[in-house]
């Protein structure tokens, strides 16, 4: 399927790809309404359908997606945020405290707030590592660590700046030094290759509606050691019924209460497109529309471009002398072109790029068009040019 055949709203221009993907694979809606109509599926009762085990397909496809070894061990939540309270709190539950955290200016505020509030009521103390050249150096996490550093948090992908972190190195650092590491993937899964394989991990965190093309409700995390986690959630599971202690077997010890079928099944066939289309083919596309934009926008000198090469498609600019959310609304009202202004749920960055006034992002995906950007490309340094004629 050609990128483009879907748009079916007429002039629309939808580049807020990074918040939440739009529009979905045909595969993903016509899943979720096959999911809907099947009965729910209950493996190993005599309730079972015959109907998709979504649930246990999702987990497999997820894991071949992401080289992780145990499928079992992909956690299934409502999102990125979900995952990163739970396995934030669960770690701290868990461990002595106060200890000691590292995180990094980069951060969204589904890293940023649950650490903040477990600092602020002593659980913790937080170290922010500042970014140089929009990464996160092993050599600035290296220099944050002290003797009772317990936890590094860190994201993979910047949702303001769109650079990947090399988190490789970082991890086989925090490995050797018995320091636990949880990646936030909401970025990066579905636009770059991840093999789990050989990034040691602690937590790999991702969400479905952003690259991975689910809809909104459903995420997870790879989690191949459970034992540092404290389960703060409880419920039924579906299995040791008769027992009041929650199951510790995987994945059921983080799964209580009925899954999300809809949103499982729209990811499970997410990835499968993906996989359909070829992720090389997806990352090359991304780059090319995102350097093509980039292109433009420089020629407008009062257009501020603050990630001229992002790893990501994603670009984030102001224009000089006009209000970004005055921009995002002649963008949306007059062209049709919807981008998403502010902060971006990332305060640390805008403080470091544009002295926290925040900034207008564009973001594609497998869906925009060379066309599109270049009509919204346009657009954007017509609005630039008509406030300073
Ligand atoms: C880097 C990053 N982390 C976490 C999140 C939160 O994702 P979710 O909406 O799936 O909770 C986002 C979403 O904007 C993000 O960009």
């Amino acid at each position: 399927m050609e990128p483009g055949q879907l748009n079916e709203r007429e002039g629309l221009i939808y580049l807020n790809n990074a918040a939440t993907s739009w529009p979905k694979p045909p595969g993903v809606i016509a899943e979720v309404t096959k999911s809907l109509q099947d009965p729910y599926f209950e493996q190993g009762r005599t309730t079972a359908s015959g109907a998709i085990d979504y649930p246990a397909a999702a987990r497999e496809t997820l894991a071949r997606f992401f080289h992780a070894e145990k499928p079992g061990h992909i956690i299934f939540t409502q999102n990125a945020t979900d995952s990163l309270n739970l396995l934030i709190h669960g770690f701290t539950r868990n461990t002595t405290a106060p200890f000691h955290t590292i995180t990094t200016e980069l951060e969204h505020n589904s890293v940023l707030r649950p650490l903040h509030a477990l600092e602020m009521n002593g659980a913790l103390s937080l170290t922010t590592v500042p970014f140089t050249n929009n990464h996160v150096s092993l050599a600035a996490i290296k220099a944050a660590i002290r003797e009772d550093t317990r936890l590094v948090v860190m994201t993979h992908g910047s949702n303001v700046l769109g650079s990947v972190q090399d988190i490789k190195p970082v991890a086989e650092y925090l490995r050797t030094n018995d320091i636990f590491f949880i990646v936030d993937g909401a970025q990066t899964a579905g636009h770059i290759p991840i093999d789990l394989s050989c990034v040691p991990v602690d937590a790999f965190v991702f969400t479905g509606h952003k690259a991975l093309f689910s809809i909104p409700g459903i995420g997870g995390f790879y989690l191949p050691d459970p034992t540092a986690i404290a389960v703060t959630k409880q419920g039924g599971t579906g299995s040791d019924s008769g027992s009041l202690r929650q199951p510790m077997e995987m994945p059921t010890r983080f799964e209580s209460g009925t899954h999300n079928y809809p949103g499982i099944a729209s990811l499970y066939a997410g990835v499968r497109f993906i996989e359909g289309v070829g992720l090389a083919t997806i990352e090359r596309k991304g780059r090319e529309l995102t350097a093509s934009f980039v292109q433009a926008l420089k020629k407008t000198d009062t257009i501020i471009i603050h990630n001229k090469s992002p790893d990501l498609p994603i670009v984030s600019f102001s224009i000089d002398g006009i209000d970004n959310s005055e921009v995002g609304f002649i963008l949306a009202r007059a062209y049709q072109v919807i981008t998403r202004t502010g902060l971006h749920c990332a305060p640390l960055i805008h403080r470091r790029i544009d002295g926290g006034r925040g900034c207008i992002r564009a973001s594609f995906s497998w869906f925009t068009t060379m066309e599109e950007c270049r009509v919204a490309t346009g657009a954007i340094r017509e609005v630039a040019e008509s406030a300073h004629p």
